[in-house]
């Protein structure tokens, strides 16, 4: 049986000149932190036929890819990707290993390079439907991605004031000193060219004060260094205000800290067998359009593009409660739910673009703690978090893309449904390998 996914991603081809005259210069995913790319580097990111490929086969053309280790690949091949003895370090009660699905999306171009993209999920199709909409942007240039510098918001909630609106403004007048003082306590931070950047305060209407500390955490997801600095900030705050410190933790809105993508598609590469390309942009472009006046749809929306966004994040060791919990409260920043992706149809061009924080990370004892993690790292050949982040953003835009047209043609239950179908029908242990369907998301 075909690949349905992967033979049309294979057959996305270019019917149209690249256009670029409309789009930004190409925008460097690395910042200060990650401006040499990763040591591995992926030739290319198509690999024709990977999907029908055994699993071992599979995982020798990418070990090969990618230049990976024996080491690595090695560890790719073997069926305990953490230890019982690791797990019960990393938390309190282990009983077991909970495994999930590692999967690799292809054809990702982000900025001119070729990315092979790890997964983790459950749902069948994700991988399939990335890759898929990876293929189709690829011959018009991929997409474009970038991240702002690794900037985390802590917060200490100040209370026990006579006067909150005298409190800020004296935060205010002792925030350069602040930072000083949060810098030394941060020595290594500091002298990596990261740590403490600003301190702000905000006197609340119920009389109690916020401090907003903001840190350059580099390569660091950052909640933990933004944890430490805001516990031992809190005294000198209090020292500052008079009253008394309440909480002090990170803010999961990491709205300093937003990674962005783009693309640019010739409506004739969205043509299906039903539909022209015209009438399937314009019904993207109007679905999009739905999503910004229906928080309901809306929710389903930025679903789909967090398949793909929690997927890298669950193959690369992230915190992807942290960046849930931050996509959503960002989408609904200006006051109403929003869409984080949105598609724009004009001149015969798709334009789509997606914006949210991404809090990653490629240091830390959560990735040195998750042997595949580490792996999915290498695989991706990123040099921080930066770049991580900008790759993240465009798998979540191309993962939108797959469940829009998806939707603006047949729907998604067909393909879904005999993905789910074709598993069950599978006795465990061993099913044999799932056919994705580009349909579904
Ligand atoms: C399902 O996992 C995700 C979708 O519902 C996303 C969407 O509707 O845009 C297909």
């Amino acid at each position: 049986m075909e690949n349905a996914a992967a033979t049309a991603a294979d057959r996305a081809s270019p019917r149209h000149p690249p256009h670029r005259a409309d789009r930004p210069a190409a925008t460097a995913a690395t910042g200060p932190h990650d401006a040499s790319p990763g040591k591995r580097r992926v030739m290319s990111s198509r690999l024709p036929g990977f999907y029908r490929l055994p699993v071992h086969q599979r995982q020798d053309v990418l070990a090969e890819a990618v230049g990976l280790s024996p080491a690595d690949h090695a560890a790719l091949a073997s069926e305990t990707p953490l230890d019982l003895a690791q797990a019960d370090l990393m938390i309190e009660n282990a009983v077991g290993i909970f495994a999930l699905p590692y999967g690799v999306a292809v054809n990702f171009l982000v900025n001119g390079r070729d990315y092979l993209v790890p997964m983790v999920t459950e749902e069948p199709s994700i991988v399939a439907a990335a890759s898929f909409a990876a293929r189709l942007v690829r011959d018009c240039g991929g997409i474009e991605a970038e991240a702002e510098p690794s900037l985390m918001t802590g917060q200490i909630h100040v209370i026990d004031l006579a006067d909150a609106e005298a409190a800020a403004v004296r935060v205010r007048q002792a925030a350069p000193r602040l930072v000083e003082t949060a810098r030394a306590l941060q020595p290594r931070m500091t002298a990596r060219g990261c740590g403490a950047r600003e301190v702000t305060a905000t006197a609340l209407p119920d009389g109690t004060l916020l401090v907003h500390l903001v840190a350059d955490v580099g390569d660091a997801m950052g909640a933990n260094a933004v944890n430490t600095l805001v516990e031992a900030m809190a005294p000198h705050i209090v020292n500052v205000t008079g009253g008394t410190a309440n909480i002090r933790i990170v803010s999961n809105l990491a709205d300093r800290r937003l990674a962005r993508a783009r693309t640019t598609i010739p409506q004739e590469l969205l043509r299906t067998r039903e539909r022209t390309g015209d009438d399937v942009a314009r019904r993207i472009a109007r679905a999009c359009d739905l999503a910004t006046h229906s928080p309901h749809r809306a929710a389903t929306h930025n679903k789909g593009i967090m398949n793909g966004v929690d997927s890298v994040a669950l193959a690369t060791g992230q915190d992807w409660r942290a960046i849930e919990a931050g996509a959503h409260a960002y989408a609904a920043h200006a006051g109403t739910y929003l869409p984080l992706a949105t598609w724009r149809y004009g001149d015969g061009y798709l334009h789509g673009r997606i914006e949210l924080p991404l809090a990653v990370g490629t240091v830390g004892a959560r990735i040195s703690n998750s042997p595949r993690a580490g792996l999915s790292l290498r695989l991706l050949g990123v040099a921080g978090a930066r770049e991580l982040a900008a790759v993240m953003a465009a798998v979540g835009l191309a993962q939108n893309l797959a469940a829009l047209r998806a939707l603006a043609d047949e729907g998604i239950q067909h393909g879904h449904m005999a993905l789910h179908l074709r598993t069950e029908n599978h006795p465990s242990p061993a099913p044999s390998r799932p056919e994705p369907h580009p349909a579904a998301p």
